[in-house]
């Protein structure tokens, strides 16, 4: 299926820009005072008054403590239409930073070293603009901040306490601020962009001895060897090669002693993939090798298993159409980036199981100034140009949203 929306070509295309542009020194700062105080999932309290500060000060519509520290702002356009969500994520991360920058964390072993006071700023700016541009647009957006993206979960809390509903949201859009791509490009892309997360802890019960008379013993770290090889083959055999899938085992812990064989051992791991049928698969076959392996060797173990985020998997037609703005944006074909997946996860993955919608990345690195650390790095940072690129996306989305039918 093809869906093409017809660029606009008025003043008013370009006005948004220097209208946006005018904001930007408000962006940085906002964005690094968010950053000299970032919280954990769920404790975004000082974030949470922050927002509900400048929400208040503009007289934009908004209702707070949304799964304790999220909030939804309501903007209304002068003419009647869709409603259109946007999302973005409040938490930092337990990092302690070292970056030596004037904006550094004031909070000792937090960081927002994902760029999430960013996307903070971003939606500020957003809403601060529709607010003072109510003719522009026709219907309602819900701007929707949200906690605790980095686990466990914002996203699910928030939808089961009703902000997709009354006014019910036609459409949501997200973005991340993301370093794996340049400053001036926009990762848009149909179908799955983000992995879904499984993760689980598994113990291994043995027979523990003496390293010399194995003969006596269940060796927990033989069986788990096998089991670490073994886990392996899931990816390699079971999964269709064309679906990307992940099976990692991140820590295997046991034993005490050289010549002692250990009773016990403990892994855990984290399963990435995108394609939604594989949801329930890869759990199974984890839990069929290991009890295999164990029984063959007369040992036990414990599996815990958990689903954690599903795939982000967009919409065509919102992807399509937002595809569309960031070429108005970037104004380079070659600025608009359709590889851009990721065996990352992101919980705007739920938003996008109950409304159609997008998620998508605006490049934030710039090797030239320094910045263009991985996310999740204690020297993460990002140019703050973005923002504004940020604020243009957003706000053309909003604009042109009408024209979907
Ligand atoms: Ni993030």
């Amino acid at each position: 299926m093809t869906f093409t929306v017809p660029a606009i070509e008025t003043p008013n295309t370009l006005q948004i820009r220097l209208e946006i542009r005018a904001l930007q020194a408000q962006l940085v700062e906002w964005r690094r005072q968010l950053h000299q105080r970032p919280e954990l999932a769920f404790k975004e309290q000082i974030t949470a008054q922050f927002i509900a500060q400048k929400l208040q000060e503009w007289g934009i519509e908004h209702q707070t403590e949304i799964a304790k520290t999220g909030i939804v702002a309501i903007i209304k356009g002068d003419r009647p239409g869709k409603v259109l969500a946007i999302r973005a994520d409040m938490d930092a991360l337990p990092i302690q930073e070292a970056n030596e920058v004037p904006y550094r964390s004031q909070h000792d072993g937090i960081m927002h070293a994902c760029g999430h006071d960013g996307h903070v700023a971003i939606a500020l700016g957003t809403a601060y603009y529709l607010s003072q541009h109510r003719h522009t647009f026709n219907g309602t957006v819900k701007i929707i901040f949200q906690p605790a993206e980095e686990g466990p979960g914002g996203a699910k809390p928030m939808i089961e306490a009703g902000v997709l509903k009354n006014p019910d949201v036609d459409a949501i859009i997200g973005l991340h601020l993301w370093n794996n791509l340049s400053l001036g490009q926009i990762g848009v892309r149909s179908g799955p962009l983000m992995a879904a997360v499984e993760s689980f802890h598994c113990t291994i019960n043995g027979r523990g001895g003496h390293g010399a008379m194995p003969h006596q013993t269940v060796d927990s770290i033989l069986i788990s060897a096998q089991i670490v090889n073994a886990l392996q083959a899931i990816v390699a055999r079971n999964v269709n090669p064309l679906d990307a899938a992940v099976v990692t085992v991140g820590e295997l812990h046991a034993g005490t002693a050289n010549n002692v064989i250990a009773d016990s051992a403990w892994m855990s791991g984290t399963v990435r993939y995108f394609n939604p049928q594989l949801e329930d698969f890869i759990g199974e076959r984890c839990d069929r090798i290991i009890a295999g392996i164990c029984s063959s060797h007369g040992a036990t173990y414990n599996l815990d298993y958990w689903q954690l985020y599903p795939a982000t998997v967009n919409d065509p037609k919102i992807a399509e159409f937002v595809r569309s703005v960031a070429l108005e944006v970037v104004e380079t074909p070659l600025g608009v980036v359709p590889e851009c997946q990721t065996m990352g996860g992101e919980d705007m993955s739920f938003f996008l199981k109950e409304v159609p919608g997008c998620y998508f990345f605006v490049g934030a690195a710039n090797p030239a100034k320094n910045l263009a650390y991985p996310h999740h790095h204690p020297n993460f940072d990002f140019d703050e140009t973005a923002l504004g690129i940020g604020v243009e996306m957003f706000a053309r989305c909003v604009e042109r949203f009408s024209e979907i039918s």
